[in-house]
């Protein structure tokens, strides 16, 4: 059990799958949405941010709010973690739960999962005890940054909740408010000779609402659309939002749940920075009653968050499993 939460992952219609994997063609033409935060007329970034929702279900945000030092501090910290010797980080090894360090080999030339994942938020389920001590500032760099990212997911929830003319709070609340779980995952892709075949991480959708993706410099990152999986190009200091299976499920199919994938590269090592905004286990969520009705009959069951993480790991075919 410990690796299946693992996946915030995988996708209940894995037929396709293989099929996506093999036909790929890289760098299409069509630009990842960027927005502009800074833009003053909320209106605009209302409409912006919706339609990135529904023709991708990913797109990057600039001028965010977020300091760039403190991004910078979340990924010196993230490296510092990650260049300690193994004994050191088995500190923090996982232990019976999805939370916690990791490293497993995968086969390959070089070809290593490893990756953090602890809870962020709210403060009542945080495990300090799979924080890393070593960096000593790693703590107080990840509280502040989840301060910001909460605040950032809540703007962008917000508006995203406004353009499909409900309450600014109605997908906050929707995945409980001040009980929605926030969870960070550090990934940590070294360089590899067969980049060209070495998958960082396997196509996916997120099983959570919403996941806001800090990545370091190397692309790797790729989205699939139009049948085709595109490269995301890597702008400085922006945030990648990525939408989630469960606010595909709350506006019935309205949002792109995103397929994507990280690829490694050839000579640099990539990170990312990953933060899974997720319902609690035991809330139920499926398509909001404000956007369904006899014309749009609800197309996805109502389920408790818990029991459709479930469906979805036991949906995979094996072959298809994401490996990390
Ligand atoms: C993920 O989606 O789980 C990882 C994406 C990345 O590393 O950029
Ligand atoms: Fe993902």
């Amino acid at each position: 059990m410990e690796d299946e939460r693992d996946h915030d992952t995988t996708s209940s219609s894995p037929p396709s799958l293989s099929k996506q994997l093999a036909g790929t063609t890289l760098g299409g033409s069509t630009d990842v949405p960027i927005v502009d935060l800074s833009v003053s007329d909320e209106d605009f970034l209302v409409h912006e941010v919706v339609k990135a929702s529904e023709e991708w279900g990913i797109f990057q945000v600039v001028n965010h709010g977020i300091p760039e030092e403190l991004m910078r501090q979340l990924q010196v910290v993230g490296k510092q973690f990650f260049d300690l010797p193994e004994v050191e980080k088995e500190i923090v090894a996982k232990d019976g739960d999805f939370e916690g360090y990791k490293r497993k080999y995968l086969g390959g030339i070089n070809n290593w999962d490893q990756h953090l994942f602890h809870r962020l938020s709210p403060p009542s389920i945080i495990n300090y005890k799979y924080w890393p001590k070593n960096p000593p500032q790693y703590r107080e760099v990840t509280e502040e940054y989840t301060k910001h990212i909460k605040r950032l997911t809540e703007k962008i929830l917000g508006w995203l909740s406004e353009g499909l003319g409900l309450p600014h709070e109605a997908f906050t609340q929707s995945i409980g408010g001040e009980t929605t779980e926030y969870v960070l995952r550090v990934n940590f892709y070294p360089p590899t000779q067969d980049s060209e075949l070495v998958i960082g991480a396997a196509a996916h959708s997120d099983m959570g609402a919403i996941a806001l993706l800090l990545p370091n410099e190397v692309p790797g990152l790729q989205a699939f659309k139009d049948e085709q999986w595109l490269d995301l190009n890597y702008i400085n200091s922006a945030v990648v939002v990525i939408i989630g299976d469960q606010l595909m499920r709350m506006t019935n199919g309205r949002f792109k749940n995103v397929l994507h994938r990280a690829k490694t590269d050839k000579e640099r090592l990539r990170i990312s920075w990953p933060v899974f905004v997720a319902p609690r286990a035991d809330m139920s969520v499926g398509p909001l009653p404000e956007l369904t009705g006899d014309e749009n009959p609800p197309k996805f069951e109502t389920l408790i968050y818990n029991d459709y993480i479930d469906q979805k790991i036991n949906g995979w075919a094996l072959e298809d499993l994401p490996v990390y």
